[in-house]
């Protein structure tokens, strides 16, 4: 039985219950975040956290809590799982109240918090790379906000799950935006490309962490619009997001990508994170990438 948080108490999962009228239940009208755990050690606590304060701010849910006090509950709810490895999940919707789309004048905001085992591809499923589909996307326009409204996303994410494939990649008006829960990067002739954080994606703090990487290395990165036909034609694909870490598509629209394995920038990618991984978020270093 796992220990979760629900407003002020650290309880069985079993118990924890939520009244019918939560803003969260009936409009989805909350934010989330997924923070990854290696050893115990929150990856990038600080800037989940700003991303989790930045929805709130974009979303006006009162923030009911300090930096140091979502530490603490972050730091106590990974204390309270018998693994080592986890994925933190927590949410805030903007409370209780009768059913009205306008907002409630006094509603507390409800905070709930979970974590999993996190288990990221294996080696041998990266070896093999995943399928992906793809979609228009006809999500709202505020994609940059981590809304519990996922509705547009679970739809997108159905259609490569039907398919047998591990993504839905999406383009709007012609130009690559991200997949249904993940960031894409493509390489063309030896260039890594992605396009930039903007209001049609989440910004990712793994999609940070690749660029960081890439560009420590000295590995060529262009951040701009992608197009649905550079992507189309691209020697490689990869996604990354905290759950996936970097992972390559192999297979897109049932086309193989490049020469239908793991590219040679996917792989050098691959296995700077893997090392990053080991050396520094397993060891809780708070060092900034560098060359
Ligand atoms: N998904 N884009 C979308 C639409 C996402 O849902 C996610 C993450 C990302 C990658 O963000 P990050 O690198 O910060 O995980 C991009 C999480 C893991 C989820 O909803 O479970």
């Amino acid at each position: 039985m796992s220990t979760v948080y629900l407003n002020g108490r650290f309880q069985p999962i079993e118990e924890a219950k939520i009244p019918v009228l939560d803003r969260g239940f009936i409009f989805g009208d909350g934010v989330y975040e997924v923070v990854p755990v290696y050893s115990r050690v929150p990856f990038r606590l600080g800037e989940h956290l700003e991303r989790l304060e930045r929805s709130l701010r974009e979303t006006a849910i009162r923030n009911p809590h300090s930096r140091a006090e979502w530490e603490k509950l972050v730091l106590r709810i990974v204390a309270e799982q018998p693994f080592e490895d986890q994925a933190v999940y927590f949410q805030v919707t903007r409370g209780v109240a009768k059913r009205d789309h306008a907002f409630p004048k006094n509603a507390e905001p409800t905070v709930f918090m979970m974590s999993n085992p996190l288990v990221p591809p294996s080696r041998e499923q990266v070896e093999r790379g995943g399928a992906a589909v793809t979609a228009v996307d006809n999500r709202w326009l505020r994609c940059d906000i981590k809304s519990i409204s996922l509705i547009g996303n679970c739809l997108l994410r159905q259609l490569s799950a039907e398919a047998g494939a591990a993504e839905t990649i999406l383009f709007r008006d012609g130009r690559l935006t991200e997949a249904s829960s993940s960031n894409v990067f493509i390489a063309r002739r030896g260039v890594i490309h992605t396009p930039p954080k903007n209001n049609l994606v989440l910004p990712g703090i793994t999609y940070d962490v690749v660029l960081e990487l890439a560009r420590a290395n000295g590995l060529p990165l262009e951040i701009r619009d992608v197009l649905e036909s550079e992507v189309r034609s691209a020697d490689e694909i990869w996604v990354s997001s905290s759950s996936k870490e970097v992972f390559p598509i192999v297979e897109l629209d049932a086309r193989p990508v490049g020469d239908g394995k793991p590219g040679p920038l996917f792989r050098r990618m691959y296995s700077l994170y893997q090392d990053f991984k080991q050396k520094v978020m397993r060891a809780g270093k708070r060092e900034p990438i560098s060359a």
